[in-house]
């Protein structure tokens, strides 16, 4: 097969052409570049610079290189501008992908696996029993970005109905690590990237927030190691080939919860530190607990994440190193 991934220059998509090609089979990546880095992308894997807004451009990269399945990861990421910019953010995460299922759909290629979050869940009531949020756990987005995210699955299903398009919604929870230092997050906007940055400017690690209703205060999520998450992509897109029609909605997480202190912990040990956290304000919209019932994608898919928190922390650092000479152990 011949998987059109955009947003295959970013750091989740890098990770999934990597899985692809490892799969022996052929990737081609769709990306505007924006946020995106080329030289991410391996050699002899064509690159396609364009926004999924533009459908004539995406027709004619289908044909040109006559794909078979669409992998949609472009998409803006970030909550905070998401607030600032929520027009920027519709037009970008919804209209882009709108443009980019009529293209796909007019070229009967048959399956697409888009690129969704736990944010579409916003603040989940982590009194159900186990407390981990199952793909049956009411959708009610909290911000800009998780409405996008939401909208999109609701486009690529009823996309699928329509058309026949086999689907799979990936809502992805905290992605974290590196296969390589090469493709690591360059962003500091999440928990382990931000710990990084602090210790690397001998500073003290915040923990926004430590009087929450969870076991130490602080807030619980449950990170997956991009790895394991490009890995899903290749078993949904296995599983969607198999029995056109298909219409998957998956959580792929680990179904572990990890508070901000035990990550802090964790990376001070791992990194050689020392360095004991300061408790700041609460950040505006942040549940106390998200976690993973990772039960369906492993019964649809037969996936499970293989890597543990450690391998998420040591690789990101490997690659933290690599893009900031100046990170010292402690
Ligand atoms: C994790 C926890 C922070 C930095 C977001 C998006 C989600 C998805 C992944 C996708 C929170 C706390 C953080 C710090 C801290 N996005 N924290 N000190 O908010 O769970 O999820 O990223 O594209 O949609 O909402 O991830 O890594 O920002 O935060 O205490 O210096 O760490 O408050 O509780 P989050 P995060």
């Amino acid at each position: 097969m011949t998987w059109l991934i955009t947003g295959g220059a970013g750091y989740i998509g890098a990770h999934v052409v990597r899985a692809v090609t490892e799969a022996g089979e052929r990737a081609v990546v769709y990306d505007d570049l924006s946020t995106g880095i080329a030289d991410r992308v391996p050699d002899g894997v064509p690159l396609v610079v364009g926004s999924t807004l533009d459908g004539e451009r995406v027709a004619r990269a289908l044909a040109d290189h006559e794909v078979t399945g669409v992998v949609h990861l472009a998409a803006k990421k970030q909550v905070a501008e998401s607030v600032e910019r929520p027009l920027h953010y519709y037009r970008e995460n919804v209209e882009g992908l709108r443009v980019l299922l009529e293209a796909v759909t007019a070229a009967g290629v048959p399956s697409f696996v888009f690129s969704s979050s736990a944010a579409v869940y916003g603040m989940p009531d982590t009194a159900a029993e186990d407390g981990l949020v199952t793909e049956e756990t009411p959708c009610s987005p909290v911000s800009p970005y998780g409405e996008t995210k939401l909208a999109g699955e609701w486009l690529v299903r009823a996309a699928g109905r329509a058309t026949g398009l086999s689907t799979a919604c990936l809502r992805y929870f905290n992605v974290a690590g590196a296969a390589s230092p090469e493709l690591a997050d360059v962003g500091v906007s999440n928990l382990i990237p931000m710990v990084f940055e602090k210790l690397t400017g001998q500073a003290p690690p915040r923990i926004f927030g430590d009087d929450y209703p969870t076991p130490d205060g602080t807030c619980v999520r449950d990170y997956v190691h991009v790895v394991d998450l490009a890995e899903a992509h290749m078993a949904a897109a296995r599983a969607l080939r198999s029995s056109p029609g298909r219409d998957l909605t998956l959580n792929i997480g680990r179904g572990e919860g990890v508070s901000v202190r035990e990550m802090i912990d964790r990376i001070n040990a791992l990194t050689g530190h020392d360095r004991p956290p300061a408790v700041a304000a609460r950040r505006p919209g942040d549940p106390p607990r998200v976690v993973a019932s990772a039960d369906r994608a492993a019964a649809e898919l037969g996936w499970k994440a293989r890597h543990g928190v450690d391998d998420m922390i040591t690789s990101a650092w490997a690659g933290w190193v690599r893009h900031h000479p100046a990170a010292v152990r402690g």
